[in-house]
């Protein structure tokens, strides 16, 4: 095993584990749940403590959590301030439905309206966000009475039938029916595609792929185009500038809305905005939201216009714990840590110094074929050459277990699982960066 730097220190004692053992629940797991969930390491690792930016696992041993659940701790680990607004609700009333007044869901969406731009204003929730992107499909084709979709190529939109429909990777797909209406166009991603980061309209030069299929693939008549504002599970695929631009002008000309994903990329993560959309100076009509919004609890929402929430107003629309009292006072919660907490500005800070470090990286290690992402989203592509851009998936893996053994837990993305991601919480620290940096020149070193 290669040898470990240092973890910066860190004034938290983890409480001691008195649980089953990992081999139990491994053993549990395997006969009582799902056959298909996979586990990142050789040998699985148990995770069950967390604070800030950091997870414990059953012996005490402190990891640096720069994956943060998937790109869904925002503000960190049982952040004091979440834990507790949910434990004052829990006590009170952890659920009544909304077909009784309650401040928290009222008080909640006016909160995260406030964050919106132009007229987006009415909010949705949910549980997911796979169910949030099946509530903007619907809100898209009612309020448009039109049918067909544009989604993109290398995108992840979610598990159910209409997020798997939406997403074009063949590892999430299913070999039934789920994609009615849903058309791919290609990805505008400038490390793979036609167009590369070199070519100074490559945004503009994308998107006509999108008129093209509309063209052709459509009536002519759309109901929405979606897309992420960078594509995450696809590996941290961000688009040259211009490109949304150009797409929200040819959808919204044959009568689509847009509707943005911001599962991954809302709530400052990409550092110079708090949402990705406006990283391509968009306005969408319909925004999706998950993950980071509730930092751990499933919380998502859908967030539209007056104007295309009345048409859903058409029939009665109900979910039993969208917006349960407990879940707001979290989102709320969230809210308000990203602003005193500065997060935004932390992501962009720290995320720039990872950033610049990973680039000085792949100076040095040539399975290194990319680097790329925005404040703490970031990926770094592993490939066998740099001229062929074969994908090195069994080096990624390697990489991983490297790093897990010295302590950093780190993401898999991308077709093939060759990109290492990087989504740590928002709160990481110039000190936290400077470790990870290490570790994974260390891992690189030995792979
Ligand atoms: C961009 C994006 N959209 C939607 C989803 C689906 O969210 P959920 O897993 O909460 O259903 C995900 C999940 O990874 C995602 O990354």
């Amino acid at each position: 095993m290669t040898q470990a730097p240092e973890l910066p220190p860190f004034d938290h004692q983890p409480q001691p584990y008195r649980g089953p053992s990992s081999e139990d629940v491994l053993r549990l797991r395997r006969e009582f749940l799902n056959p298909g969930l996979f586990i990142y390491y050789k040998r699985p690792l148990m995770i069950v403590e967390g604070k800030g930016q950091y997870v414990f696992d059953e012996h005490g041993r402190r990891y640096l959590d720069a994956l943060g659940g998937i790109v869904t701790i925002s503000v960190g680990h049982c952040h004091p301030d979440v834990v507790a607004a949910a434990r004052r609700q829990n006590e009170l009333l952890q659920h009544a439905t909304t077909i009784y007044l309650h401040p928290n869901i009222a008080e909640y969406a006016e909160k995260l309206a406030t964050k919106m731009p132009d007229d987006l204003k009415v909010c949705y929730f949910v549980n997911s966000g796979s169910e949030a992107n099946d509530l903007a499909l619907l809100m898209a084709r009612a309020y448009t009475a039109n049918y067909d979709i544009i989604a993109l190529r290398n995108s992840y939109h979610g598990g159910n039938a209409a997020g798997m429909g939406l997403t074009a990777h063949r590892t999430w797909k299913f070999n039934v029916p789920h994609s009615f209406g849903v058309h791919h166009a290609i990805a505008p991603d400038p490390y793979h595609g036609a167009w590369g980061r070199d070519v100074p309209d490559a945004g503009h030069r994308y998107a006509a792929d999108v008129k093209n299929l509309i063209e052709h693939a459509t009536s002519g008549q759309l109901a929405a185009f979606i897309a992420e504002s960078i594509q995450g599970v696809g590996g941290c695929v961000v688009f040259p500038d211009g490109y949304l631009k150009n797409v929200y002008k040819y959808v919204r000309a044959a009568g689509g809305v847009c509707i943005a994903d911001e599962v991954q990329t809302g709530f400052g993560r990409t550092g110079t905005h708090y949402w990705g959309f406006e990283t391509q100076d968009v306005v969408p009509d319909i925004v999706t939201m998950a993950k980071g919004i509730g930092n751990g609890t499933p919380l998502a929402a859908v967030v539209t216009t007056s104007k295309i929430a009345a048409t859903l107003a058409q029939r009665l629309h109900f979910n039993t714990f969208g917006g349960n009292p407990v879940v707001c006072a979290q989102g709320a919660a969230v809210l308000d840590v990203i602003e005193r907490e500065k997060l935004q500005a932390n992501a962009l800070k720290i995320g720039n110094h990872i950033l610049a470090g990973l680039e000085r990286l792949k100076v040095k290690h040539n399975l290194i074929g990319d680097v790329r992402g925005k404040g703490l989203l970031l990926g770094i592509e592993l490939v066998k050459e740099r001229v062929t851009k074969e994908p090195a998936t069994s080096e990624c893996v390697k990489v991983l277990e490297s790093c897990r053994d010295m302590g950093l837990l780190l993401g898999k993305g991308g077709l093939y699982g060759q990109t290492i991601r990087f989504s740590p919480p928002m709160c990481l620290h110039q000190q936290d960066a400077d470790f990870l940096l290490d570790v994974l020149d260390r891992a690189f070193a030995v792979v």
